[in-house]
């Protein structure tokens, strides 16, 4: 089946099996490997995308689905010259190690923001819930979250 979205602001298409997975159709056809794909069963939030402005896990959504939509991916968060505020305060507060969780917390905690930039700690543990790591202990994360409110104010 052909599908055509908007993926980080630039019109793509694919053709793709209708069985095929959003988080599938990124990796595979589209080469956006940024997306990581962990338990394949919308528990671990490592796919999680931002589609027409929703976080949601990419390996429960077809590719047909997305159809004329606008997917954001980890790719589209920052330009190529420099991080993110987001992204800087993950680096500044070590709220990554393996990394293999990062997209799927970077798009949650984008989502996050960009539609609650006033979100208490307290929220933002409510909302990063669904998205499992393994190394970090989360804190580091939340710290960061909480610390990038401030550029979604503006
Ligand atoms: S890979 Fe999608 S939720 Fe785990
Ligand atoms: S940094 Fe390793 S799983 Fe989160």
């Amino acid at each position: 089946m052909h599908v055509a979205f908007e993926l980080n602001g630039a019109r793509v298409e694919a053709d793709v099996e209708s069985r095929t997975t959003l988080a599938d159709c990124l990796r595979h056809h589209l080469l956006k490997t940024g997306t990581h794909v962990g338990c394949e069963h919308g528990v671990c939030g490592a796919c999680t995308v931002i589609v027409d402005g929703a976080a949601v896990r990419s390996c429960l959504m077809l590719a047909v689905q997305a159809e004329g939509g606008r997917v954001l991916t980890v790719e589209g968060l920052s330009d190529d010259k420099a991080l993110s505020p987001l992204q800087a305060a993950f680096r500044k507060h070590h709220a990554l190690q393996c990394g293999f969780c990062t997209p799927g917390m970077l798009a949650t905690a984008h989502a996050l923001l960009t539609e609650e930039p006033d979100a208490s700690k307290d929220r933002i543990r409510e909302v990063l819930s669904g998205n499992l790591c393994r190394c970090t202990g989360y804190i580091p994360i939340v710290e960061a979250v909480f610390e990038a409110r401030a550029a979604y104010r503006k």
